[in-house]
């Protein structure tokens, strides 16, 4: 079993509050990960981190062997690491087909290949809305859809989905359950953070728990599903949630 991804003691800062908190964790090539925990709890900063969006305040993050703790933004694509925004971004004038295609150039200048790639993945994907329709017109799923096509432009190995599933109905994130296990079984790491605990549990081969910045459980679904720590802290809640 190999690495794709590690992290050691990373930790981030914003003037005197710490968001992320000493995190050590290892991802698995080929794994589907859940990172969960309340609001706040430094998910999404994690994933600037890891993105290279910011560098940590302290701490390492490795990828494929190497250390990319302070690579430049613009390099993180190449690497093959790709990650969609809780608030999707879309170029709201331009069409379904032309934002994906955006990440397709990353590898070619051929307008054609770009364009073929575009259309394939909008397929895969299993869009709904019509692939020259504007994308500021279209639906929350196919607008989490397409942040989710537009990172996959770009070929990632690694791709981080921050909240794909929020604003959907049941329906459509299985849909989006499906679409993250295909691109698994295609060969990519994935690493999401979704609220919704039974569908992030359903599909994920790790569970790794931030409160507050630290990293309180981390393991297999169910086994965080019953620690008291996870429950106390987030679970609780959020099952409840669920079930109502
Ligand atoms: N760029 C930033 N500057 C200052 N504080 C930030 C920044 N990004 C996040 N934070 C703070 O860090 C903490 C963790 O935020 P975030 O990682 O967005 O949490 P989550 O994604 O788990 O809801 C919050 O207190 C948030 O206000
Ligand atoms: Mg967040």
């Amino acid at each position: 079993m190999t690495n794709i991804l590690e992290l050691r003691n990373v930790t981030k800062q914003f003037g005197g509050l710490v968001a992320v908190n000493d995190v050590t964790t290892d991802i698995e090539e080929g794994s589907i990960v859940g990172l969960i925990g309340p609001n706040g709890a430094g998910k999404t900063t994690l994933f600037n981190m890891i993105a290279n969006y910011f560098h940590p305040t302290s701490g390492t993050i490795h990828y494929k062997g190497n250390d990319i703790t302070n690579v430049k933004v613009d390099k993180m694509a190449k690497l093959g690491i790709a990650r969609t925004f809780q608030v999707t971004r879309p170029f709201g004038d331009m069409s379904i087909i032309d934002n994906i295609m955006v990440g397709g150039y990353l590898g070619t200048n051929n307008t054609k290949d770009v364009r073929k790639k575009a259309e394939e993945i909008y397929e895969y994907v299993a869009m709904t809305c019509n692939p020259l329709q504007v994308a500021s017109e279209v639906t929350t799923v196919d607008r989490k859809k397409l942040e989710v096509g537009r990172a996959l432009a770009t070929a990632p190995d690694l791709l981080l989905l921050d909240e794909v599933m929020a604003g959907c109905n049941p329906q459509e994130k299985l849909e989006l359950v499906e679409c993250a296990r295909k691109i698994r079984e295609s060969g990519v790491t994935i690493i999401i953070i979704e609220h919704d605990i039974k569908t992030i549990m359903s599909c994920s081969d790790k569970i790794i728990m931030l409160d507050r910045g630290s990293k309180l459980v981390e393991g297999l679904p169910q086994e965080v599903g019953n620690d008291p720590r996870a429950i106390s802290a987030y679970l609780g809640e959020d099952y409840v949630h669920v079930e109502g």
